[in-house]
C-alpha cells in the first residue's frame, strides 16, 4: 500500500485527491489545507484522510509521496521540505512565480534524488500522447511546424488574475511544454505579442488576455501558439502538426457524440467546458503514473527540470512582449 499526501483542498486538489484515493493500492492518509478548512474536512471525509498539518506529514516515515496541489506561492518550499524528507513529489505547475527560486528548488530536488513528477497532465493526454507517439515512432514523417490553441471559455476573475504570475506563465505554460514534448528539442527562439482585447479588468490588473506566441526550436522548426481568455462557444483546446507524411490533429472534444439536425440545418455538441472535464483522463493517468513511479521506480513522462525549461520559455515570451523583440534562450539563460 502507498501512503500519499494531499497539499490543498481547491480545484485541482480536488481532482488529484479523487483519483488518487480512487486507486486500489493508494491510501490518502492526510490531506493539509491551514486556508480553506471547510473544503478540506469535506474532502477528507469523502477520501477517509485525516486532516494534518505540514509537519506531520514530513515526520510520518509511512508517507511515501506527496501530491502538491496547493496556491502556487506554496509549491517551492513543500518542495524543499519533501525532497529533504525524501518522499516522491507530484507537483502542480508552475513551480513558482519567481524564477530564481524555480531554479533553487530544482536543484534542490534532483540533488536530492527524490523522484518528482511535474503535473503537466497534457502529456498524459491519449489524444496528445497518439501525436507524440506517431511523431516519435516516424510513421508521421518528419515533424516541421505546430499550431496550437489555448482559448478559456471565460475571463478569470480579478483577483485570480492578479495572484496568477500572468497569462504566460498561469496558462500557456502548458503550451511550451507541449511545444518540447512534442519537437523533442529545446526552444532558441522566443517571440511573443499580447495585448488585453477582451477584459479591461485583467488590463487594470496588468495582464494581457490574448496572445501570440513563435517558438523556433534549436533545429529550426516552428510552433504557433494563439493564447487567450475567452472563446465564444466554450473551451478551446486544439492542435495541428505539419509532419512531412501526415497532418496530425487533436481536435475540441465535445459533451455528447450526437449532432442535431432540422430544417435550420446541423448543431453539433458543445465542447466539453473547461480543462477538469476535457483532462479527466489525463489527471486520472498521471496520478497512476506518479503511483507507477513509486511503486516501479518508472519515469514520469514530465519531470522537474520539464517545469524549470517551459517556466524558461513563459519568462522569455515576458520580455519579449514588453521588449518587442524576439529572445534567444539556451540553458543558461534567464529573465
Ligand atoms: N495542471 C492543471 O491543469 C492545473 C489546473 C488548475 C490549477 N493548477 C495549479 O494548481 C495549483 C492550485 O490551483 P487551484 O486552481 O486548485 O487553486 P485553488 O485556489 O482552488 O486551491 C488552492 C488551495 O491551496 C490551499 N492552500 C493555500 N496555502 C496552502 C498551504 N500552505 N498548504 C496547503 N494548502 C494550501 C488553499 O486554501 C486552496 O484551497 C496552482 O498552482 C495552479 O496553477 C493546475
Amino acid at each position: 500500500m502507498i501512503n500519499l499526501a494531499v497539499f490543498g483542498a481547491g480545484r485541482i486538489g480536488h481532482v488529484h485527491a479523487l483519483n488518487a484515493a480512487g486507486m486500489r493500492s493508494v491510501r490518502v492518509k492526510y490531506l493539509v489545507d491551514p486556508v480553506a478548512s471547510d473544503q478540506a474536512a469535506f474532502l477528507a471525509a469523502q477520501i477517509g484522510a485525516d486532516i494534518a498539518c505540514a509537519e506531520s506529514v514530513f515526520s510520518d516515515t509511512s508517507v511515501d509521496g506527496v501530491i502538491v496541489a496547493s496556491s502556487t506561492d506554496t509549491h517551492a518550499e513543500l518542495l524543499l521540505r519533501a525532497a529533504s524528507a525524501g518522499k516522491a513529489i507530484f507537483c502542480e505547475k508552475p513551480i513558482s512565480l519567481d524564477f530564481a527560486t524555480v531554479e533553487t528548488a530544482v536543484n534542490a530536488v534532483e540533488a536530492s534524488g527524490v523522484a518528482c513528477l511535474l503535473a503537466f497532465q497534457r502529456r498524459y493526454d491519449p489524444d496528445f500522447r497518439f501525436v507524440r507517439e506517431r511523431i516519435v515512432s516516424g510513421d508521421a514523417g518528419a515533424l516541421e511546424h505546430i499550431v496550437m490553441h489555448t482559448r478559456d471559455p471565460s475571463p478569470p476573475p480579478r483577483a485570480y488574475v492578479e495572484r496568477s504570475g500572468g497569462m504566460f506563465r498561469d496558462q500557456a505554460i502548458h503550451d511550451f511544454d507541449m511545444a518540447r514534448y512534442l519537437l523533442g528539442e529545446e526552444i532558441a527562439t522566443v517571440y511573443a505579442v499580447g495585448n488585453c482585447l477582451i477584459d479591461p479588468e485583467i488590463g487594470a490588473a496588468g495582464d494581457i488576455d490574448t496572445a501570440m506566441v513563435t517558438l523556433t526550436s534549436v533545429s529550426g522548426r516552428f510552433v504557433q501558439l494563439i493564447n487567450c481568455r475567452r472563446a465564444p462557444f466554450g473551451y478551446d483546446q486544439r492542435l495541428e502538426v505539419l509532419c512531412s507524411k501526415e497532418v496530425l490533429y487533436v481536435e475540441n472534444r465535445p459533451q455528447r457524440g450526437v449532432s442535431i439536425a432540422d430544417a435550420n440545418g446541423f448543431r453539433a455538441s458543445p465542447p466539453m467546458n473547461y480543462f477538469i472535464e476535457r483532462f479527466a483522463d489525463a489527471y486520472r493517468n498521471e496520478m497512476a503514473a506518479f503511483v507507477c513511479m513509486i511503486e516501479t521506480g518508472d519515469r514520469p513522462l514530465a519531470g522537474i527540470r520539464d517545469g524549470l525549461e517551459a517556466q524558461r520559455i513563459a519568462e522569455a515570451a515576458c520580455v519579449s512582449m514588453q521588449n518587442g523583440q524576439p529572445i534567444h534562450i539556451n540553458i543558461d539563460w534567464r529573465p
